[in-house]
């Protein structure tokens, strides 16, 4: 007997009609913004991702890595952004900005626990090759009014600048300092993270390290003109917009290639470890690291699993009800039944039917757990004078129909 591995599990209906109908409404709304789907592979060279930045824990120790028949390093994606840059090189698109969505897995082999997973879907949406604030402010829009179309109320929109290559270095020695001299009541994890990174030591959720964490420098006040403006004019946007947010000055996100603004959508409903439903943020130097020119980008991911255990929590985005139209039981045991199925399905109705020639008693009962409206009944009296019974099974009021009628019938009868 084999299990789903840790960290992975099987949807199956009615859960999958519920993800099929969020990512329509994700569809339907990047679309109205302009944003074209891309589909790209599920595992790239290992190469792509190491771009991530190699402070990341992603990158470090959480990577699906491993060698082909072919002896390439191959690794399955843990995001999107990177192998969309990677497509953005590889293709160079004609015209800018190049704004594109994606969804569909992505893998880290992170420890499972609540909604934490190893094999979960993200929605993504990238803008690249501008850097004018007001796209920042179309990124974050689309995503916060993603979560509103769902019913989402509780999801809190965390906003901060890392500033750029000029505005960041004094930020991180300002930092480095801070956190050697407070080194001795850091945790071990966050003296070693230190050492490579002094940024992602914000990053810590390790309880020891929170009031050390709570006293660092904050990069607001390390901005220069520029930046300061960058940031003060996406503010404004959202202001202007209408979309609420807060200024989180220790918000460093968990990727390195941040730059300018970033951004976390939490939600209240979620327990807090894992309450993270999306977050993304501005880069500079992705692109080029791929082998691009410098281009600047912005963009998010949206963790689907766990929008929706928000859904669930705050009772919003139930599970549309998909249930066949009509269920076809035939008595006869000739064609009748896969003729008039077939018919109605190819007409655009939603039919199905039961198998093995079962009892007339045992057909009602499928047609029941079927959810369908209505039966179509074809017996033996029916079939001799080329007839059938449409049946209301909310009612139990029932008609016979000319079998050349059938379909013109349960047309009206659905209406
Ligand atoms: P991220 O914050 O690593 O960003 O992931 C985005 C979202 O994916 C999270 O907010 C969360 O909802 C979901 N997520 C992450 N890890 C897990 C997990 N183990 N189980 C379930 N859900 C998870 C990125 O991936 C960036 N590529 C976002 C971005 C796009 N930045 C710029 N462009």
């Amino acid at each position: 007997m084999f299990q789903a591995l840790p960290g992975t599990r099987d949807l199956l209906p009615p859960v999958t009609d519920r993800w099929r109908a969020l990512v329509a409404v994700y569809a339907e709304q990047a679309a109205r913004a302009g944003y074209g789907e891309v589909i790209p592979p599920m595992f790239e060279d290992l190469g792509v991702f190491l771009r991530m930045g190699e402070s990341t824990d992603v990158v470090t120790k959480e990577m699906y890595d491993f060698e082909d028949k072919g002896g390439r390093r191959i690794a399955l994606r843990p995001e999107f952004t990177a192998a969309l840059m990677r497509v953005f090189v590889e293709k160079r698109p004609a015209s800018l900005p190049w704004k594109v969505w994606s969804w569909g897995p992505v893998f880290r082999y992170e420890k499972p626990q609540g909604n934490r997973y190893r094999q979960f879907m993200q929605l993504d949406a990238e803008c690249v090759g501008s850097g004018d604030p007001d796209v920042d402010v179309e990124i974050i829009a689309l995503a916060a009014d993603f979560f509103a179309s769902l019913g989402l109320r509780r999801t809190t929109l965390k906003l901060n600048s890392l500033g750029d290559a000029s505005s960041r270095p004094a930020y991180i020695d300002a930092l480095r300092a801070y956190f050697t001299a407070n080194a001795a009541d850091l945790t071990a994890q966050s003296r070693a993270t230190l050492e490579v990174n002094p940024l992602r030591v914000l990053d810590s959720k390790r309880e020891p390290d929170q009031s050390i964490v709570a006293g660092a420098p904050r990069m607001v006040d390390f901005l220069d003109g520029a930046t300061s403006a960058h940031f003060d004019r996406v503010q404004a946007g959202l202001r202007s917009l209408d979309i609420g947010f807060v200024l989180d000055p220790r918000l460093v996100r968990g990727l390195d290639y941040y730059t300018h603004t970033c951004f976390e959508f939490a939600s209240e409903a979620l327990e807090s470890a894992q309450n993270a439903i999306g977050g993304g943020g501005h880069y500079d130097n992705l692109v080029e690291q791929l082998g691009g020119p410098t281009t600047p980008g912005i963009g998010f991911g949206l963790g689907i699993d766990r929008i929706l255990a928000a859904c669930d929590a705050e009772g919003v985005f139930g599970a549309p009800a998909v249930a066949v139209d009509v269920y076809v039981i035939d008595l006869t045991g000739g064609l009748e039944a896969l003729a008039l199925t077939h018919e109605l399905r190819r007409a655009g109705i939603r039919a199905d039917r039961s198998f093995d020639q079962r009892s007339m008693k045992a057909q009602f009962k499928g047609a029941d757990r079927s959810g369908a409206p209505l039966a179509v009944i074809i017996g033996s009296d029916e079939l001799a004078n080329r007839s059938a019974t449409v049946r209301d099974l909310r009612t139990g009021v029932q008609d016979s129909v000319t079998r050349a009628d059938v379909l013109n019938a349960i047309v009206k009868r659905l209406a």
